[in-house]
């Protein structure tokens, strides 16, 4: 295998890798049980929130969360819920919407989504699904293995690099010389 061949190769890895990163915003999370979550979901900039509405699909008409007009709107909270969420940030500064979740067990599984009201229009829009699936503590092994994963796929796109700016470095080195030799 020539140095070129091994450097295409890494930026080959390298682009699997960030397919892979961008597509592991699927949103599958598996927190240990009895950790704080954040489920992420953002608005995009420049609308007003009116609401925003988190529930879950197995919830039927009872929401995990309802902030409106500047307050949480209790009424049809899911009692699991009560003094367990929160918003990230109240302000939803940049569109930031995304829900805190307090001390999750298996109970908490499901479809999350997160719907708002913004200001141009009048019905919700789904802004974004998380599922949870909680796991025991010290099972969370998948997680170590993409970590590895990821620093593996990162060393090779690295050293990929490194190669390739070697070689075109060695390449104009070689076009200087000629050039230099022509001139002489
Ligand atoms: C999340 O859960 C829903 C309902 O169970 C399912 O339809 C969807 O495919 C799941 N998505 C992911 C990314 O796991």
């Amino acid at each position: 295998m020539t140095p070129l061949t091994s450097a295409w190769l890494s930026v080959a890895l390298l682009f699997v890798c960030v397919v892979d990163l961008a597509s592991s915003d699927k949103k599958l999370i598996t927190p240990e049980s009895g950790k704080d979550v954040t489920m992420t979901c953002a608005v995009p900039q420049g609308k007003t929130i009116r609401a925003v509405k988190w529930s879950r699909a197995d919830l039927g008409d009872k929401y995990v969360l309802l902030y409106q007009d500047g307050q949480f709107d209790p009424a049809n909270q899911h009692p699991s819920f009560k003094n367990r969420v929160d918003l990230q940030d109240r302000q939803m500064k940049d569109g930031d919407v995304s829900l805190i979740l307090k001390a999750v067990t298996s109970t908490d599984d499901g479809s999350y989504k997160c719907r708002v009201l913004v200001s141009e229009s009048a019905s919700w829009e789904i802004m974004g699904t998380v599922n949870m699936s909680v796991s025991l503590p010290g099972q969370s092994e998948g997680v170590q293995t993409d970590m590895i994963l990821f620093i593996v796929f990162v060393a090779l796109a690295v050293l990929g690099a490194l190669i390739l700016i070697f070689c075109v470095g060695r390449c104009i080195y070689r076009r200087c010389k000629k050039t230099q030799n022509q001139v002489l």
